[in-house]
């Protein structure tokens, strides 16, 4: 009923060259994959990955997004990309609401909803992040921080979203991964309260991030509510990002 997502979340890493070579070793084996392919690689490389991919045939295999989006269409935003400039260079998706923006660009829950809504907007799918600090799990506040974080997204756009990332922040980069099972905890959770605001939470894949990796992968995405993963790191790796996407049925 939903199918795996494998997502590669970049970040700031990539090059021309890097680009080149990642896609000459997707090809050959990204055809033969069952889940979907979504790569989020720095915005300035877009088209030249939309570009590659389209000569060797698999830009019908994997698709793409950016990591970040202005509320805006246009206007004096210094700096700045409105979802509508990304669809124009070949984004389907973008990301919102990652740990890192949270932290490091200060967004907050209503700018993330504000950015879910832009992106909604744009025709753009919505991968919106969700997860708890180490701070949060320890005080008792896990679960509800992430359901706030997730609220307040489905009180302003609804629950019509591309996807829900599950990524616990104590995880990202650290190569500390949450166990299948607290992460299934809390995926069921996330599941139930998309199902409390009637989005249609049977249908929409929540993925989970964190420190995935080829050697953890299969364990995470064989519990019933894990339908797929938001890498980092290893998503840098074709390899390794591959070997990730064969541990998803389709
Ligand atoms: P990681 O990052 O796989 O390097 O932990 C995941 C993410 O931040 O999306």
């Amino acid at each position: 009923m939903r199918r795996g997502i494998a997502a590669g979340n970049w970040k700031m890493h990539g090059s021309r060259q890097f680009v080149a070579d990642y896609v000459r070793a997707l090809d050959g084996q990204v055809q033969s994959l069952e889940c979907a392919v979504v790569l989020f690689p720095p915005v300035g490389y877009l088209p030249l990955l939309a570009e590659s991919l389209r000569h060797l045939d698999l830009d019908r295999i994997v698709e793409l997004g950016a990591q970040n989006l202005h509320t805006e269409v246009q206007g004096a935003f210094t700096g700045e990309m409105s979802g509508e400039m990304l669809a124009d260079l070949g984004a389907r998706w973008v990301l919102v609401g990652h740990s890192e923006r949270r932290e490091y660009a200060g967004e907050t829950n209503d700018v993330v909803a504000a950015k879910t809504a832009a992106a909604l907007r744009a025709g753009l799918k919505p991968m919106v992040c969700v997860g708890e600090s180490e701070a949060d799990r320890d005080a008792g506040r896990a679960e509800a921080v992430v359901i706030g974080q997730l609220e307040s997204v489905l009180a302003r756009c609804g629950g019509e979203l591309g996807a829900i990332a599950y990524e616990p922040v104590w995880a990202i980069g650290t190569g500390r991964t949450a166990t299948p099972a607290l992460a299934e905890e809390m995926h069921a959770l996330i599941r139930s309260a998309l199902a409390n605001h009637s989005a249609p939470a049977a249908e929409l894949p929540i993925l989970y991030g964190g420190s995935v990796k080829g050697g953890n992968a299969g364990a995470l995405f064989a519990e019933r509510d894990i339908d797929g993963g938001l890498v980092g790191g290893a998503s840098l790796k074709a390899e390794e990002f591959m070997e990730i996407a064969r541990a998803l049925p389709g």
